[in-house]
């Protein structure tokens, strides 16, 4: 008789944990799929590697590109963040390509909502240059000029 009951105890334990981890399990989906998520823009081509390897590794590679460029002086390495702010290129309503100052930048797509502060743009254009000419300035780069001085002057 004690056997018996203790095989019921030992049964209902084992009900009582087999409907816990489907309970849970359905319950831990809902929770994960609540939680928002950043909107991150999409790009054309190909990246340097697959987006979970760049999500996780791009401010690693960055710095070693930096620092083989700044620090070695090698500058034919091929990715630097010209090619990134080139590729991830966001365009605003009007058509014109966003800079750092917006929020839909792709690099702030991800900063924004996780907190993180780079400075990079305080140096590097944060969107494709338009193509250096030896000629004397244009009225249109000077326009461009302008833009730029008011830009980094904000
Ligand atoms: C104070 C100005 C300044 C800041 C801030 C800065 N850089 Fe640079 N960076 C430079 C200069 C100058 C070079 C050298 C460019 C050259 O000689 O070709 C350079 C070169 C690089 C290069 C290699 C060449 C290129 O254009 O891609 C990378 C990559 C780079 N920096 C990444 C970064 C990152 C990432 C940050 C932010 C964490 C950053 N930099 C912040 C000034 C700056
Ligand atoms: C030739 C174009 C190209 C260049 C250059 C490029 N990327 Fe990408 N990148 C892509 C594409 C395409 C994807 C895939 C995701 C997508 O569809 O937007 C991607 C994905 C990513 C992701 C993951 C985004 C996500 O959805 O989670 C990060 C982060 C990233 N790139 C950072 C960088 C950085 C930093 C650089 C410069 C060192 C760079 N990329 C250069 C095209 C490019
Ligand atoms: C898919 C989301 C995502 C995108 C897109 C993204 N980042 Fe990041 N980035 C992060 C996260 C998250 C961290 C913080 C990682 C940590 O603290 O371990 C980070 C950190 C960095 C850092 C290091 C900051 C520090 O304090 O050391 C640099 C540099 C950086 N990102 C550059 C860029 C640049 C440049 C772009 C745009 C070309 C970009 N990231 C786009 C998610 C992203």
């Amino acid at each position: 008789m004690r056997n018996c009951a203790s095989l019921a105890g030992i049964l209902l334990f084992l009900v009582t944990l087999a409907l816990g981890a489907v309970v849970g399990a359905a319950t831990g989906w809902a929770i994960e799929s609540s939680v928002p998520k950043p909107a991150i823009p999409q790009a054309a081509g190909q990246c340097l590697a697959p987006p979970d390897v760049m999500r996780r590794f791009h401010m690693v590679m960055l710095k070693h590109t930096r620092d083989v460029t700044v620090r070695e002086g090698d500058r034919q390495t091929a990715k630097g963040l010209s090619a990134c702010v080139t590729c991830h290129a966001v365009k605003d309503a009007s058509g014109a390509v966003v800079s750092i100052s917006s929020p839909r930048h792709f690099c702030r797509a991800c900063h924004d909502y996780a907190a993180v502060k780079i400075d990079c743009f305080e140096c590097h254009a944060s969107r494709p240059l338009p193509e250096k000419s030896a000629a004397v300035p244009s009225g249109a780069d000077v326009a461009a000029l302008k833009a730029y001085a008011e830009e980094t002057t904000r």
